[in-house]
């Protein structure tokens, strides 16, 4: 098993990784000093493995709260049942959440510790490959308003991180290559030695060998524990986790949150951020070619769908929160492994590569 910090003073804790974790009473109990646990997961996920997480915390007589599966219930009203929940059976201020489920259940359990009696203890255990490599750390929290994505929620930090690598054998391949997604950014925005690690060992990834996502997931949470730990709050460093997210974003918006998962819309993002990188004179055409080649052996989609044809994509760009009042500011590269946040660039490339991807849809 690999255990990471994520260095944030009182507030630190650690990322477990490793086979079977999940059947590790003594690794829980490291974590847990209550008496009172409430699991909450999904239905998908509570039948592949509620029974296994609540028999390893059998001693603590853990209570189980199952939600709908969807992105559709990172509500507020399911805040509010959850609440509910914790109140009818008198859950007291030590009470323990743990989030067994992908980025949505994590979300979601993330957000009700940080608002149940101002706040509880929670414990991440994450189910998909993107919430192992990047939801689960970090402490951001939110639920979606009918208006935008995340847009009600709190930085509150978990407990400690449990991942379990065996359960990712149940993923479907989309979702598998989605968390791929955010694995590579890693790489691109400041890990140039574990970008060529994965491009030498992509195909390992692909077919689900145990030792190579065992070592994906160290590196990507190692690279997220440095920047969290530099800037908690997302005043300055912890922007870059956004590469390719501004494009990304647009493209879910105007699919409106369907057909695409949002780690297929941030790959697609990444390669135009790139492009227009190399526009910029900064990223050379070596550099973009092995970009387009991981993110192609990967089979991400790297052509705009067609219901984009007729969108205007810098239109919802500028819906972003990193805009200010000096404009957009994106995520661009300098080289493989160096990203930076910058408003200083030429809006002619930004168009340039808006037209190119959209001709290259056509
Ligand atoms: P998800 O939680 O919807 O999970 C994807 C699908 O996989 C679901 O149907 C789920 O039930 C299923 N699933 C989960 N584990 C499984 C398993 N082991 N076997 C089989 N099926 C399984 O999606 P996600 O990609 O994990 O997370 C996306 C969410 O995460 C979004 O809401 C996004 O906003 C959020 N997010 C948050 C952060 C953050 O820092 N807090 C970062 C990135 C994304
Ligand atoms: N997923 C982006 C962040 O945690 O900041």
């Amino acid at each position: 098993m690999k255990e990471i910090l994520v260095s944030l003073g009182e507030k630190s804790y650690p990322i477990y990784i490793g086979e079977n974790v999940l059947k590790s009473v003594d690794l829980f109990s490291k974590v847990l000093n209550t008496t009172q646990v409430l699991v909450i997961t999904n239905t998908t996920v509570e039948k592949l493995y509620a029974k296994l997480l609540l028999d390893t915390l059998n001693q603590y007589d853990p209570e189980l709260y199952v939600i709908e599966d969807g992105e559709s219930y990172k509500s507020l009203d399911v805040i509010n049942d959850i609440i509910t929940q914790l109140l009818q059976r008198r859950f007291s201020r030590n009470c323990i959440i743990i989030a067994l489920g992908g980025g949505v259940v994590g979300d979601i359990s993330g957000f009700a510790a940080a608002c149940y009696q101002r706040g509880v203890g929670y414990i991440q255990v994450p189910t998909t490959l993107l919430a192992q490599v990047d939801s689960s750390v970090g402490g951001k929290t939110a639920v979606n308003h009918a208006l935008g994505k995340n847009m009600i929620g709190a930085f509150h930090q978990p407990l400690a991180v449990v991942s379990d690598t065996t359960v990712l054998s149940t993923l479907p391949d989309r979702e598998l290559v989605a968390g791929l997604a955010e694995i590579i950014k890693y790489g691109l925005i400041r890990d140039y030695d574990f970008f060529c690690w994965l491009e030498s060992n992509i195909n390992k990834l692909l077919a689900r060998d145990n030792l190579a996502l065992q070592e994906a997931i160290e590196r990507s949470c190692i690279n997220k524990a440095i920047i969290v730990a530099e800037d908690e709050k997302e005043k300055g460093l912890r922007a870059l986790l956004n590469f390719g997210h501004t494009f990304g974003h647009a493209i879910e918006t105007g699919l409106a949150y369907k057909d695409w998962l949002h780690g297929e819309a941030v790959g697609l993002g990444m390669f135009m951020a790139a492009e227009m990188s190399h526009r910029q004179g900064w990223l050379d055409r070596e550099s973009l070619k092995r970009i387009e080649s991981i993110l192609s052996k990967v089979q991400l989609p790297l052509v705009l769908p067609e219901k984009m044809l007729d969108t205007d994509m810098r239109d919802l760009m500028s819906v972003d929160k990193k805009a200010t009042d000096k404009g957009l500011r994106l995520v661009l590269l300098k080289e493989i492994g160096r990203a930076l946040v910058t408003s200083e660039y030429e809006e002619q490339y930004l168009s340039q590569t808006l037209n190119h991807f959209r001709e290259a849809a056509r």
